[in-house]
Parts: structure tokens; C-alpha cells; sequence
């Protein structure tokens, strides 16, 4: 049986840092199956070595192969053609948003994994810690006995799709808002308050939800940054009435 081909224009942002940036069109024959990064992989492969972009795992676990595809923030590797055109239809591909582009499709996420970092999240958590609401648990002296990759894949999605994040370079940005209150519901650690109660942290969010919307792993940041808003609202009705400690007399 012979499979079936589509004939789609892949249209690439190109650019260099300091260079206007121009869309170039690349005919392609597909299966409609695959996934947008393949196509990307034979562009680079057949027509133009210079394409610069960044992808590792193929299997939506590296976070590296984020890209706006249709104007729509997609994991790449994990976006079939078919979902994002027809046939005889257009792939138009850009870089993400919010992020200072290198190259192509490269944008400089180095910002944005210094300020994770800053929140003490990590990667690797117990799997009880890692955890979300929504999973099912058989034996809880068990989630404490092996670590898992925790949910966010530190794609940078969520920030491309932020309308917020359009309007402050220096907004923390739901990605890392959303660690900050991971590691701040294990931790209790106030210091995080302190770090997002502010106008660059979870007062600048505006609710849209477009984070949550596009958010490959159900990290739902919007839901996140709304509940540190309460942690946050909660230690300042504390402290209101926490009586003062008195001053030693002269
Ligand atoms: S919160 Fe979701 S969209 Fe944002 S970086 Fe993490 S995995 Fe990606
Ligand atoms: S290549 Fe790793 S998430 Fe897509």
C-alpha cells in the first residue's frame, strides 16, 4: 500500500542577531504523520545546512524543540503536519517570542534557566514531590522511594505565549513563577514569596491563561501563579496580625 503525500511550504524565519529578519519558503513532499521537526530535519538535511535550531530528544522530554508553528507555541517533535495544515498548505515556523533570538530558529533561553534556578527548583524530584494533584497514588511509601523528572520540561512555551511577558523584560514569567510555588508548597521556604511578591512576579500576571493553554505537560502555571497569590495574600493577613514585638526600653 502505498502511503499517503502531502505537498506543503514550510515558511522559516530567518535570522541573525543584528539582521532584519525575512521568511524563506521551502517546498516539501511529506507524510503527513510525521512531525513538523522532521521536516525541519530535511530542510536542514537536503536544502540548507545554514538552518540553525535546536532539538535533543524527539520525544517532548528535552524541552529543546519549542517553536511557533502557525503562529501556535508547539513542541515540534511531537506536532504532526496533519494537526497544523492540510495538504497543498502552509508550515510557517518562528522562533519563540520573549526570548532574544540567536540564530534562526535558536532563541538565548540562558535567562531563563538563571532565574529557575534562582527558585532552588530542579529537574529531578522524589516521585511524591514531583507529583501532581491529578495523579493517582497506590502506595505512598513508595513515592518516596525514587526520583522522576518533574513536570516542567522547561520548554519556554508558556513565556512565548504570555501576553504579560510581551510587556517587561524583567516579568519572571509563568514558567518560573510555577517553580517558585513547586518548591515553595514542599518547602515553606518564605524567601520565595519575597522573590515573586512584586510587580515583575504574580501581580503582573493577567489571568489569560494562554500559558496553561499551551503547556505540553499539564504544569498548569496559570493555576500556579494563582495559587501563590493566595500563599502570598495569606502571609500578609499573618503579619498584619502578628503583634509587633515590643522595643527594649532606654
Ligand atoms: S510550565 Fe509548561 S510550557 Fe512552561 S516551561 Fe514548563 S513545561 Fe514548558
Ligand atoms: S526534541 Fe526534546 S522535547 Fe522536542
Amino acid at each position: 500500500m502505498s502511503k499517503t503525500c502531502w505537498n506543503v511550504t514550510f515558511e522559516i524565519l530567518r535570522q541573525r542577531t543584528g539582521q532584519k529578519p525575512y521568511f524563506e519558503s521551502f517546498p516539501l513532499e511529506v507524510d503527513p504523520d510525521e512531525y513538523v521537526l522532521d521536516g525541519i530535519e530535511r530542510i536542514w538535511a537536503f536544502h540548507d545546512r545554514t538552518l540553525t535550531f535546536r532539538h535533543a530528544c524527539h520525544h517532548s522530554t528535552c524541552g529543546a524543540c519549542g517553536m511557533r508553528v502557525n503562529g501556535v507555541e508547539k513542541l515540534t517533535c511531537i506536532t504532526t503536519i496533519r494537526s497544523v495544515t492540510k495538504d497543498h498548505g502552509l508550515i510557517r515556523v518562528e522562533p519563540l517570542r520573549n526570548f532574544p533570538v540567536l540564530s534562526d530558529l535558536v532563541v538565548d533561553v540562558a535567562p531563563f534557566f538563571q532565574r529557575l534556578e534562582s527558585t532552588g527548583f530542579s529537574g529531578v524530584a522524589l516521585v511524591g514531590d514531583a507529583r501532581l494533584g491529578y495523579e493517582k497514588v497506590e502506595n505512598e511509601a513508595e513515592t518516596y522511594a525514587y526520583n522522576r523528572l518533574v513536570d516542567c520540561i522547561e520548554c519556554g512555551l508558556c513565556i512565548s505565549a504570555c501576553p504579560a511577558a510581551n510587556t517587561s523584560e524583567d516579568y519572571l514569567g509563568p514558567a518560573v513563577l510555577a517553580a517558585a510555588q513547586h518548591v515553595f508548597r514542599q518547602s515553606d521556604d518564605i524567601h520565595l514569596v519575597d522573590l515573586v511578591d512584586n510587580q515583575d512576579g504574580i501581580w503582573r500576571c493577567h489571568s489569560a491563561f494562554e500559558c496553561t493553554a499551551v503547556c505540553p505537560s499539564h504544569v498548569d502555571p496559570a493555576w500556579r501563579i494563582m495559587d501563590m497569590r493566595k500563599a502570598t495574600v495569606s502571609r500578609r493577613i499573618q503579619k498584619f496580625f502578628t503583634p509587633r514585638k515590643k522595643e527594649p526600653q532606654p
